[in-house]
């Protein structure tokens, strides 16, 4: 059947700016690393997308090897774009990157302008896109200058692929250096895409503050730690979890579940249910809480949690008290 969004999706979500840009993202963005793969039953995924675009989300992440196989996930999301979502691409921000391996050979890894360039080419054939919104280095490259990679990134806004740069999981002092030369070179980054979440906590040494200072947006990826962050585990591994359902590429598994986790979400569950929202919103809102942060990049496997989880917005506001126990349960 046509796809008709609803007429009110704008008024439900919050849109914040990234960084000292013109461009505002959904406070709560989708991506596509896990559930957007050639096994992945095509209905869930257009259900997913059309309830996340109903409800205002307007930015969806996706990169190059995300699958499986590496480039299903494009090639999925390319398809439900062309059926369902073309005739409101000025609405969407569309996301990619390159930076782990997706084909054999030197070129096919990393940072080299050659590897950025034809794999963003590729991307936007899968897609069938004439351009992304925002185009990502993945992750930094220690053996190519930084100069190579940033000018790639550069060429590729001036060819008119990309619209915006973006960095994910540079460190500080890597992401200063890069904000400096594409400032330098013209093209500013306009957004960084580090792991954040409860349990992973390494941006607020430094990469928060630096962001901050340079106007340079946040958009966290893993908010929910991969599931674990809700109540879904406290009785046990459900069969259609994440961890269930045995994952490959980094996904969460039965092992990472230790008792020591499991305890912390036990009391951080007591701690969301005290402020009247499930754990996953708890979780989401602690991030949200802090106005440097762009947007938070969750994952999903049912359209349902996209719902549940746009909830977060209704609170993110912690007392004192409240932010000393999550503290003291973190320890
Ligand atoms: N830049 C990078 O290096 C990098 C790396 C990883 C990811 N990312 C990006 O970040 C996105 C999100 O990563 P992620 O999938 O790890 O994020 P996440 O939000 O931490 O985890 C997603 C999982 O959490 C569960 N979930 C989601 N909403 C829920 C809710 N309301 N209640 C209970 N459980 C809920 C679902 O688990 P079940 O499947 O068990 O239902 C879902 O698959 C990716 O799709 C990708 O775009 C980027």
């Amino acid at each position: 059947m046509t796809y008709v969004p609803k007429d009110d999706r704008y008024e439900k979500m919050e849109y914040r700016r990234c960084g000292k840009s013109g461009l505002k993202l959904s406070a709560i963005s989708v991506g596509m690393w896990h559930n957007f793969g050639e096994l992945d039953s095509l209905g869930n995924c257009r259900n997913i997308l059309r309830t996340a675009f109903d409800n205002g989300v307007t930015h969806f992440d996706l990169a190059n090897n995300y699958g499986p196989p590496p480039g299903a996930a494009e090639k999925t999301f390319g398809r439900i774009f062309k059926e369902d979502f073309k005739e409101f691409r000025d609405q969407l921000i569309i996301s990619t990157k390159a930076g782990y391996g997706m084909w054999p050979g030197p070129y096919g890894d990393w940072g080299s302008k050659k590897y950025l360039v034809s794999s963003l080419d590729q991307s936007l054939k899968r897609m069938e896109l004439d351009y992304v919104d925002i185009f990502y280095h993945h992750r930094p490259d220690p053996h190519t200058p930084l100069e190579e990679t940033m000018g790639a990134l550069d060429l590729i806004v001036r060819q008119g692929k990309a619209l915006y740069i973006g960095i994910s999981n540079y460190q500080p002092k890597e992401a200063a250096e890069a904000i400096e030369i594409l400032k330098e070179l013209g093209t500013p980054c306009l957004i960084h895409q580090p792991k954040y979440s409860m349990f992973v906590r390494w941006v607020e040494d430094g990469l928060l503050n630096l962001l901050g200072k340079r106007g340079v947006g946040c958009i966290p990826f893993s908010p929910l730690a991969q599931g674990l962050l809700s109540n879904k585990y406290l009785k046990g591994i459900p069969a259609d979890s994440r961890a269930g359902r045995g994952l490959p590429n980094g996904a969460v598994t039965e092992d990472d579940i230790t008792e020591d986790k499991l305890n912390k979400v036990l009391q951080l569950n007591e701690l969301a249910e005290q402020r009247g929202q499930p754990l996953a919103q708890m979780a989401l809102a602690w991030i949200l809480k802090d106005e440097r942060i762009t947007s938070v990049l969750i994952g999903v496997s049912k359209p349902e949690q996209v719902l549940d989880s746009i909830k977060a917005l209704d609170n993110y506001n912690f007392t004192k008290e409240e932010l000393n126990r999550i503290e003291e349960i973190l320890k």
